[in-house]
């Protein structure tokens, strides 16, 4: 990302280098910024995002119970968090048809489980993930990975796939989230196995509370 682009994120970017920053120092990100490192089994999924022309008619529905359609997801989805449901520090919601109360049922036991397709998460503005169909993402467990320019007219996103996706600050999000425990499904937040981002919670809510988007 060039120094122009950076500039344009305001004070939350700044907090957020100053967080992923330090993760960087701390060895949570791949390599260096050469790409080739992990993209063996997910060179194929990224395209995958793109098109949802899947041909999923006779595969196995993994963990969701009946056959799943694909789950498009396009800018306009990533509104407002604030209007989200609050799930501790994150905020939650779900695209596609799905019920929100069967992806908060999961966000809220303690033994973990799997999303159900269509369930978004943010922390921040500038990032999210969307539980996508069975088969999408067998690296990711079905999750892609999103970079989003959320400006106050329109959010663009700047990045989307799967393993191979980094932040505005060049962090790979799938090597630091892959260290959450199995029955986590990737969700990171304080206590699942994942390094702790160095900035506190309040922080993060007062981030939140700054989304551009928001009116
Ligand atoms: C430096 C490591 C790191 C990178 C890089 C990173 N994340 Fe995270 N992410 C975390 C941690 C740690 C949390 C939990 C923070 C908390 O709750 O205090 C988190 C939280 C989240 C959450 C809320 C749900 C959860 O897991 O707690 C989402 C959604 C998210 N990140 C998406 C992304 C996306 C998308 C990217 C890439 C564009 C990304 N992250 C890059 C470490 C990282």
């Amino acid at each position: 990302m060039s120094l122009a682009s950076r500039v344009r994120f305001h004070r939350q970017a700044a907090l957020l280098a100053v967080a992923f920053g330090a993760m960087y120092a701390l060895g949570c990100s791949d390599s260096s910024g050469n790409s080739t490192s992990t993209a063996a089994a997910d060179a194929s999924t990224s395209t995958d995002a793109a098109s949802n022309t899947v041909d999923d008619a006779g595969a196995p529905s993994v963990d969701a119970g009946a056959a799943v359609a694909p789950i498009q997801v396009s800018a306009s989805d990533f509104d407002c968090i604030l209007g989200w449901e609050k799930v501790r520090g994150f905020r939650l919601k779900r695209i596609g048809g799905g019920n929100v109360a069967e992806s908060l049922a999961v966000a809220n036991n303690a033994n973990g489980g799997t999303y159900p397709p269509g369930t978004v998460l943010q922390l921040v503005p500038s990032e999210a993930m969307v539980k996508r169909e069975p088969g999408f993402s067998a690296a990711t467990k079905d999750w892609e990975f999103f970079s989003l320019d959320a400006q106050k007219a329109a959010t663009t996103i700047t990045a989307r796939g799967a393993a191979d996706v980094k932040n505005a600050f060049g962090g790979n999000c799938f090597n630091c989230h892959n260290q959450a425990e199995p029955k986590w499904d990737l969700i990171c937040e304080q206590t699942h196995g994942c390094a702790a981002l160095p900035i506190s919670s309040s922080t993060i809510q007062s981030i939140q509370n700054s989304d551009p988007r928001c009116p």
